[in-house]
């Protein structure tokens, strides 16, 4: 156990990566990956998921970027924040990639469809030699909406857990004890209300994404898994974060830009649908009046004329910043801020969905050059 899963993932990739090795993460991701791999002087290698394959991963494309020097590779299903799911066939196909190969790990963080509630999906497990290089990884955060209570599980090879287990014990002692008692309640108890809650963020993403596609500029494949919405802005011909921040600052709504997860995630924004079906619409009827008010001339120039949209998008948003800075600072200080604040209150009953993930780790079977 650990307080969340984030610090499984922070602890194994320190311990598994060494300054030069490659880690293969997907793209856009949590962004946890990229800046781990960074911190201790690896190689982080994208794999990108792509919208045209409905965001899941492409087992040959992962093929071609495992090398001598790959040391670990990260999955994560569902998948946040595209929603994508790996499925049985695709992690068999990714082992089979990986061979037997000695130096490979696996990373893995919640693999499980929203969808196969208590069937874990771990058949990368019963292929021979896999047990042993797979760290799979998951916290009660969503599932159980209790992300304060900051629980997480790992499982991985005793020998190799000895070692996370040193690098916790020396930063974070342990897991407060009544909050694993707390969980041991939550795994315990019912779990019906897992289900209820499940299907109702099947009926929220349903709305949302309808409700997306009828926006202009937006376009929405629906998500396989998670509850989150990542719809294709580009047609808006904005960038994502000044879109995500326009959004938020002028509409009142929140969303993540695709970027905070990567160069991949460029084109895109990120909305969470944990939140009340009566605030979801609400967000859709604000963005809705947003663009119409705002992309209504760029968005019949966008389309094959990139070059023209782009330059009267700058006109248009020095313009508005000229006109509307009364109106932005009001937004600023009031409508944006309590938008957060509830926000913030509605997330924690309603954050429920997991998030598996699985590091596989193609390192060596010993672990000597370990901390
Ligand atoms: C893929 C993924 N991994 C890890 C986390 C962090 O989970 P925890 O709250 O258990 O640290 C999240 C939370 O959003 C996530 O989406």
């Amino acid at each position: 156990m650990w307080p969340g899963g984030k610090p499984i993932i922070f602890f194994s990739i320190l311990a598994l990566v060494d300054a030069g090795d490659e880690v293969i993460y997907p793209n856009p991701g949590f962004p946890i990956y990229e800046s781990m791999i960074n911190y201790v002087g690896g190689k982080a290698v994208p794999i990108p998921l792509r919208e045209e394959r409905d965001f899941s991963l492409d087992v040959k494309e992962l093929a071609s970027l495992i090398n001598d020097r790959t040391k670990l590779i990260i999955l994560n299903s569902p998948h946040n924040p595209t929603g994508g799911v790996l499925t049985k066939k695709d992690i068999l196909e990714i082992a089979e990639a990986i061979g037997d190969r000695k130096r490979h790990d696996s990373f893995g963080r919640n693999l499980q469809p929203p969808d196969l509630r208590g069937r874990r999906l771990l058949p990368s497990w019963s292929v021979p030699g896999f047990k042993e290089r797979t760290i799979m990884l998951d916290g009660f955060s969503k599932t159980y909406a209790m992300t304060g209570w900051r629980m997480g599980y790992g499982v991985m090879r005793p020998d190799l857990a000895l070692h996370i287990s040193r690098l916790m014990t020396n930063s974070n002692s342990c897991t407060a004890s009544f909050t694993q008692i707390a969980g041991i309640e939550a795994l315990k108890g019912d779990q019906a209300s897992v289900d209820k809650m499940s299907d109702e963020f099947r009926r929220r993403r349903d709305v949302f994404v309808a409700g997306l596609n009828k926006i202009k500029g937006f376009s929405c494949r629906m998500p396989k898994g998670a509850f989150y919405a990542f719809p294709n802005i580009t047609k808006t011909g904005w960038p994502s974060k000044k879109l995500a921040d326009a959004l938020l600052d002028q509409a009142g709504v929140a969303c993540l830009s695709g970027t905070a997860f990567g160069e991949y995630g460029e084109g895109y924004l990120r909305f969470s649908v944990a939140n009340s079906l009566e605030n979801l619409n609400k967000a859709l009827t604000r963005i809705q009046e947003w663009v119409g008010k705002n992309l209504a001339v760029i968005q019949s120039l966008v389309v094959g004329r990139q070059p023209l949209a782009k330059a009267m998008l700058r006109t248009t948003n020095a313009t508005r910043a000229g006109v509307d800075s009364s109106r932005y600072d009001t937004y600023r200080s009031s409508s944006a801020r309590k938008f957060l604040l509830d926000r913030t209150r509605h997330n924690r009953p309603e954050g429920r969905q997991e998030f598996l993930q699985f590091l596989i780790w193609l390192g060596s079977p010993g672990l000597s050059d370990g901390p």
